[in-house]
């Protein structure tokens, strides 16, 4: 099964529209401070619910994606002003250029293994940000001198990730591992590492 069948048959099988609470701790208490006013919001991986219906930030606009259709079709009954689409990040050119103050993976990327598809979904990233917006992640990563197997996830090093991020152009400005912070059923044996980057 490939990781949108996969995904499809979670979001057939999901009884309630929910997210990762991590994203939240995270978005409040280090990415907001940094936001301009009305910012525009590009949520990656959305799921059925953008965490961004439960923020509130006056003025802001905010798109959010998915690729599971299954996903975009349960979060379109109540979308609760987030204007949601069905998008593969990893089509070349897919985003408007130049367009977000504020991309948001909300524990997208860590779900695209393929080399040639992270290829595209950073460039689709780095060419969807405003000149000096942000780009921010949560992902899984490997714990020091340990080896994790998870299928259709891609789990590096920390230090594997930085060099990624800065080779698309990104300048990181916060770097963070968080160790035993668990995001459900999926992270137990992993860290995370979470990280701001402007444009
Ligand atoms: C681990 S889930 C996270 C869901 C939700 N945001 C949360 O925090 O619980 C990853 C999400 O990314 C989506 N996804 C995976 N690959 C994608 C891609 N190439 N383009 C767009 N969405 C993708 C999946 O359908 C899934 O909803």
């Amino acid at each position: 099964m490939n990781s949108l069948e996969l995904f499809n048959q979670i979001y057939t099988l999901e009884t309630e529209r929910v997210y990762s609470k991590s994203l939240l701790s995270f978005f409040e208490s280090t990415i907001r401070a940094r936001l301009p006013n009305a910012p525009r919001i590009l949520d990656l991986g959305c799921g059925s619910k953008s965490i961004f219906e439960d923020i509130d930030l006056s003025g802001s606009n905010v798109t959010a994606i998915d690729f599971s259709p299954v996903a975009i079709s349960k979060a379109l009954i109540l979308p609760n002003g987030i204007s949601y689409k069905e998008v593969d990040l990893s089509t070349p050119d897919v985003l408007e250029k130049s367009a977000y103050d504020l991309i948001f993976d909300s524990h997208c990327l860590h779900c695209i293994t393929d080399e040639a598809n992270r290829k595209s979904a950073f460039t689709n990233i780095y060419q969807s940000l405003r000149p000096d917006g942000l780009f921010t992640t949560e992902m899984m990563v490997l714990p020091p001198n340990k080896t994790v197997v998870m299928p259709n996830k891609h789990v590096v090093e920390a230090r594997a990730i930085e060099d990624e991020i800065l080779s698309y152009g990104f300048k990181i400005n916060y770097f963070l591992i968080v160790r035993d912070l668990v995001f459900g059923s999926e992270n137990g044996d992993c860290d995370l590492v979470r990280v701001i980057c402007r444009k």
